[in-house]
């Protein structure tokens, strides 16, 4: 079904700024493996993020996931549990896997919608011993507001922090320090569908150097220099072309980020007026890839996404099922029945966000929020 109103509108910089790019990669003959415009990408994601910071771009999030769980876990025998939301999307818990390891699921708090750390503690009490590290995650790329208490209780157990941040390059904690500089690395994605788009890419930001460097070899077949490969790794490295649209999206980062933040501020504005739920909290301070509002009551979420699909809106149910819930992961373990998780995905109502959306939007949602809430 072709909706008037998509889940995501991709802005990419104009045709003929990316002809000049092509022709410039072309005229070079450096296509990939970390040419001019990688190392430019990279440095200007490091330049916009703050001092002290390494960057290690990748060509996707997924694949930046597995190297830096496989690295940081490295020692560990295989088999080991990483504790990781289920409320969340299925690359964080697919790479535990392919790091060798097994997802160990937890429950969120239930108004921030952000990994539960009493659940996160209730796990280590109850699994201690097998637990080898945490996989949090910036749940819609918003910042966690216990960050600091996170960095805590993994340092206390002595694991790695490996933090999934995919939507949220160009958000900010709580406490106004940008999403990318916490825990042992940052994970962003650059996926098409992500707010800081550049077709498919990601990176892991670090204040590490050593990590920074195993990680590239990673991404490299674990070659380093002239020793063949002296690490396990796999291909991940970013591409010219999709390095040179990062190059150009940061220029605008800053004004995308500023409209979405209005497009979020007016559904807040709508459904508060309503009574009808609200805008799920610190989205302000992210750089908002979709809309997520917790309806106050759960009954009004079905007629109410297919009344705005039906009318052409393409609302949309993140994360339901939550991952537990797939096929592919029914069997791992859970710590509790992950309750919060279960009612939150009936409760929970995701609305398009991009820029240069029609005012007429707002209009349907307000009719719409009216007649089913
Ligand atoms: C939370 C989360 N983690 C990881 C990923 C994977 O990102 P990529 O598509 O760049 O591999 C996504 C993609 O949507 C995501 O939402």
């Amino acid at each position: 079904m072709a909706f008037d109103v998509p889940f995501i509108r991709p802005i990419f910089p104009a045709a003929e700024d990316l002809a000049a790019d092509v022709t410039e990669i072309v005229r070079s003959n450096w296509f990939t493996n970390f040419g001019p415009k990688e190392q430019r990408f990279r440095a200007g994601i490091a330049d916009y993020l703050g001092s002290d910071l390494e960057v290690v771009t990748f060509n996707n999030a997924t694949t930046a996931l597995v190297a830096s769980l496989s690295q940081l876990l490295k020692d560990e025998p295989p088999g080991g549990l990483v504790i990781v939301p289920s409320f969340t999307f299925a690359a964080g818990p697919q790479a535990i896997r392919w790091a060798g390891h097994h997802p160990l699921f937890i429950d969120i708090d239930e108004s921030s919608l952000q990994p539960s750390l009493g659940a996160a503690r209730a796990a280590w009490d109850r699994y201690g011993k097998k637990i080898v590290g945490v996989l949090l995650c910036n749940t819609f790329g918003i910042g966690g507001e216990l960050i600091d208490e996170w960095e805590t209780f993994a340092a206390e157990r002595g694991v790695p922090l490996i933090i999934d941040s995919a939507a949220g390059f160009g958000s900010l904690y709580p406490d106004g320090t940008n999403v990318g500089t916490r825990g042992d690395c940052e994970i962003f994605s650059f996926h098409a569908t992500k707010p800081f788009a550049i077709g498919e890419g990601g990176a892991v930001v670090t204040r590490d150097v050593r990590l920074a460097e195993v990680l590239r070899s990673f991404s490299n077949f674990g070659f380093e220099a002239a020793d063949g490969a002296v690490r396990a790794g796999l291909n991940g490295k970013l591409q010219e072309i999709n390095a040179a649209i990062g190059v150009r999206q940061l220029l605008t980062i800053d004004d995308v980020i500023r409209e979405r933040r209005q497009v979020l501020q007016r559904y807040g504005e709508i459904f508060s007026y309503a009574d009808a739920g609200e805008i799920v909290r610190n989205a302000d301070k992210s750089s908002v890839c979709f809309a997520p509002v917790m309806l106050r009551d759960a009954e009004s979420r079905d007629p109410l996404l297919s009344g705005l699909r039906a009318a052409g809106i393409e609302a949309r149910v993140y994360y339901a099922p939550p991952v537990h819930r797939h096929a592919s992961f029914e069997h791992d373990l859970c710590t509790g029945r992950l309750e919060l998780t279960e009612a939150v995905s009936t409760r929970i109502l995701c609305l398009p966000v991009f820029q240069g959306m029609p005012e007429s939007v707002f209009d349907r949602v307000v009719t719409l929020v009216d007649q089913h809430c």
